[in-house]
């Protein structure tokens, strides 16, 4: 068969990479890819949101499946426009992946169907917002309706900084549509998890849990950014948790958006927090997460194509997980997720696979021979071993390469923080 990938991350690397392993598979294709991917695919120049040029080129290039990586062309309906052409794709449709792209909705749709979150309102007036800020206090969380990459989410923990987030997310036109609603909800204090799980209607596949750091420094400390490094599965998070939370999040989501006749197709992933109270939700998301991707997909003994044509057919998947463990860590460069500069040459990546690691690109391009940086993130450098330490030894030793420079910047304790209170 031939396979598109639709994305140019992290995250559709390692989904590349899973795929090269198909027996099914015979040409991959990725749009636009990177330059890490051109290794493993033939990339096409077309963006993510060129999406009747996409379905033009699933056409011409005879593509049997259509594998979509990020939220925004699910969000701009990449699938119904490719299933009305009777092309095959894999990805829920724009009416199901309105649970990522619309906060609003999301919660509204979990208070309906009973799914734990954080109790919460919607607001579109900054005075009213601000009011309901000074009588609930803080710690509060302030989250800009729309897709914002991450960016859109404040955890206030001072009344000014909350009151600021209003008018920043409200009033500022960095956020577009996005930000004129706005969902203030409640601080849940726990350790953060991510549940992703294949679904296709009411049937819901999970995967192995993952753990993502958000925050751009040691110690998760820093500003937030798209994830600087990730392990799964997760030693510290008991199994009755996890069956708690697709019992009660997963499966409840799954069959209320058949119940809303938005029935989701595709991978649905659920941003959980472990609450004394149980499970919560923080966010979901409509595709596969990054980086949780690049930890997780190793694990995945199964043919990853065969497991995504069984679940669109409705047929149960096979689905074994290795067991062991995988640890990613995330180089990005100096300055992320503020400005920072690329076309920076990378060291050489020779050896990973003798040293037991293994190198997912997000942010590179191919110049000549050699690597420079093209992203914030800039690859991920992941190992899976018997257990998380020995894959961390391996990850650090491998990475000691960008020691040297000053151009990168990786977080030496993903991994290390199971005990702390906040992962
Ligand atoms: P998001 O971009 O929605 O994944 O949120 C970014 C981060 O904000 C999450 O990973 C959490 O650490 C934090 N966060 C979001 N919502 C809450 C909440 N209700 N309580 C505590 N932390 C939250
Ligand atoms: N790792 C968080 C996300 O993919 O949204």
């Amino acid at each position: 068969m031939n396979v598109l990938v639709i994305g140019g991350g992290g995250r559709e690397h390692s989904m590349i990479k899973k795929l090269k392993e198909s027996k099914l598979v015979e040409k991959l294709y990725a749009a636009p890819g990177n330059g890490g991917i051109s290794r493993d695919a033939q990339c096409v120049p077309i963006n993510d949101s060129q999406i009747e040029e996409l379905a033009a080129f699933a056409k011409e290039a005879a593509i049997d499946w259509t594998i979509v990586g990020p939220e925004n062309p699910l969000a701009a309906g990449i699938v119904n426009a490719f299933e009305k052409e009777q092309l095959q794709i894999f990805g829920p449709a724009q009416e199901a992946a309105i649970i990522e792209g619309s906060k609003d909705f999301a919660k509204r749709f979990m208070h309906k169907y009973g799914i734990p979150t954080a109790s919460y309102q919607t607001f579109t007036d900054a005075g009213e917002a601000k009011a309901y800020i000074r009588e609930h206090g803080v710690p509060i969380v302030i989250k800009a309706d729309g897709l914002a990459a991450g960016k859109g989410v404040v955890v206030a923990e001072t009344l000014e900084q909350a009151l600021a987030a209003v008018d920043h997310i409200l009033l500022d036109i960095e956020f577009g549509s996005a930000g004129s609603k706005i969902v203030i909800e409640e601080f849940l204090q726990g350790k953060e998890f991510s549940l992703m799980a294949f679904v296709n209607g009411s049937q819901v596949y999970p995967m192995v849990p993952a753990r993502d750091h958000k925050r751009a420094y040691e110690g998760d400390q820093g500003p937030n950014t798209g994830g600087m490094g990730a392990y799964a599965p997760i030693p510290d998070l008991e199994a009755a948790v996890v069956e708690t939370a697709i019992a009660d999040i997963l499966e409840p989501a799954a069959a209320g958006m058949v119940i809303e006749n938005r029935p989701f197709s595709g991978v649905l992933y659920a941003g959980l927090i472990e609450t004394s109270d149980g499970p919560k939700v923080i966010e979901f998301n409509a595709r596969m997460g990054d980086p949780e991707t690049q930890v997780v997909l190793p694990l995945l003994e199964n043919d990853f194509m065969q497991v995504i044509i069984d679940v669109k057919a409705g047929k149960d998947p096979e689905l074994t997980w290795k067991d062991a463990a995988c640890i990613g860590t995330v180089v990005a460069s100096a300055g992320y997720p503020g400005a920072y500069e690329k076309g920076r040459p990378l060291p050489s990546l020779d050896g990973a696979e003798a040293e037991g690691c293994f190198v997912i690109h997000a942010g590179t391009k191919l110049e000549e021979d050699r690597y420079v940086s093209a992203g914030g993130r800039v690859l991920l450098t992941g190992s899976v071993q018997q257990d998380q330490l020995a894959a961390q030894e391996a990850v650090s030793r491998f990475l000691k390469r960008f020691d040297a420079s000053e151009d990168f910047f990786y977080r030496r304790d993903i991994g290390f923080q199971q005990n702390t209170e906040k992962a």
